[in-house]
């Protein structure tokens, strides 16, 4: 079932009551949108797995209403308070050390002793308020497949597995959240995503680490292969060949675009935050003309490029199983 959000009480009291009862139910964030459960509730976490098909030792991230909330959950140093302070609500994950006697399922941090935690933007943070409890939550795809930026997204991969849809509307930034880890005085990100390096390096002073082959164990989430569609990627493409179809960028033409069998344009104008909104949205269209090869045309790797350019590159990777 798909709720709109045209009264956000209504839609707020229901997802709520769902999470409560152990229900799984979708839920829009402005990153793209998430497969919620209570993450106290081990059997609903569990069917969060399950209807993903994702493999149980990749955490999952828990949403807060905010630090209050965070702070019960898990330790905060000055640094990541600071972080949260700045950057929440808002596209940032931190992984922090969990707090002790934390009521949060084992299975939402796979065993770890780590918890990442973060408050979106808009209904999710009031659910988790409305709730009193943080809820876990992965992007509410098949587990490798393209993320969801739309509530049609998720009925069509997932309708038959969730009690609920809360239809939000396009997500406002389309790509996931930045996730960092603070190890001793350095702040390592995990994933780059939708609140950019540049922005956090301003903020903190100092240059990100970033964990060269070694963030597989970090965030055993990030697999090589991951938003996968089914065509194949050919990144940085410069011209076309026959039979492609063409995820263009900006306002450069390319050589033989007239052998495309689809086309569309990130940014015609070459703006990383609209391509980023786009992305997902974008792979999943062209996908659907059953191209054997999308050719991609080169993204600058500056600002939110820097993720863009992260989801190619996994888009585009070898498949493990598919
Ligand atoms: O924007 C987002 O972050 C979206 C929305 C729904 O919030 N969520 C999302 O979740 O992208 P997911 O499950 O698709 O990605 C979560 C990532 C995975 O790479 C996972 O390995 C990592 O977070 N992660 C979760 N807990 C972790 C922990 N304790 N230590 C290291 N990495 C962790
Ligand atoms: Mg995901």
């Amino acid at each position: 079932m798909i709720n709109a959000i045209d009264e956000p009480k209504k839609a707020l009291a229901g997802a709520a009551s769902r999470l409560a009862s152990g229900g799984l139910v979708a839920i829009p964030t402005e990153t793209v949108y998430g497969l919620a459960a209570d993450a106290t509730n081990g059997k609903a976490v569990a069917n969060i797995f399950e209807a993903k098909g994702r493999p149980q030792f990749n955490p999952l991230i828990c949403h807060v209403s905010g630090l209050e909330m965070a702070e019960k959950y898990g330790q905060f140093s000055p640094l990541v308070r600071q972080l949260a302070r700045k950057f929440w609500p808002g596209p940032l994950t931190v992984v922090v050390p969990l707090q002790d006697d934390c009521c949060i399922h084992p299975l939402v941090s796979a065993g770890l002793d780590t918890i990442a935690l973060r408050a979106p933007r808009g209904i999710m943070a009031d659910i988790a308020g409305r709730l009193a409890r943080p809820v876990a939550a992965p992007s509410a795809n098949i587990s490798g497949r393209i993320s969801p930026t739309l509530a049609t997204h998720v009925a069509e991969e997932l309708g038959d597995n969730i009690d609920l849809i809360v239809d939000g509307g396009p997500c406002k930034i389309g790509l996931e959240s930045t996730i960092i880890k603070i190890d001793s005085d350095d702040v390592v990100l995990l994933r780059a995503g939708g609140t950019s390096a540049e922005v956090l390096e301003n903020f903190i002073q100092r240059p990100l680490v970033r964990p060269a082959g070694k963030s597989a164990i970090q965030a055993p989430g990030m697999m090589a292969s991951h938003y996968a569609p089914r065509s194949l990627l050919r990144l940085n493409a410069t011209s076309l060949d026959g039979g492609e179809a063409l995820l263009a960028f900006g306002d450069q033409p390319i050589a033989n675009a007239e052998k495309a069998i689809a086309v569309l344009n990130l940014s015609p104008s070459g703006n990383p935050a609209e391509a980023a909104q786009n992305l997902f949205a974008y792979l999943k269209q062209l996908d659907a003309a059953a191209a054997k090869t999308i050719a991609v045309q080169p993204i600058p790797a500056d600002g939110l490029g820097e993720a863009i350019n992260d989801r190619l590159r996994r888009a585009a990777a070898p498949r493990h199983n598919d």
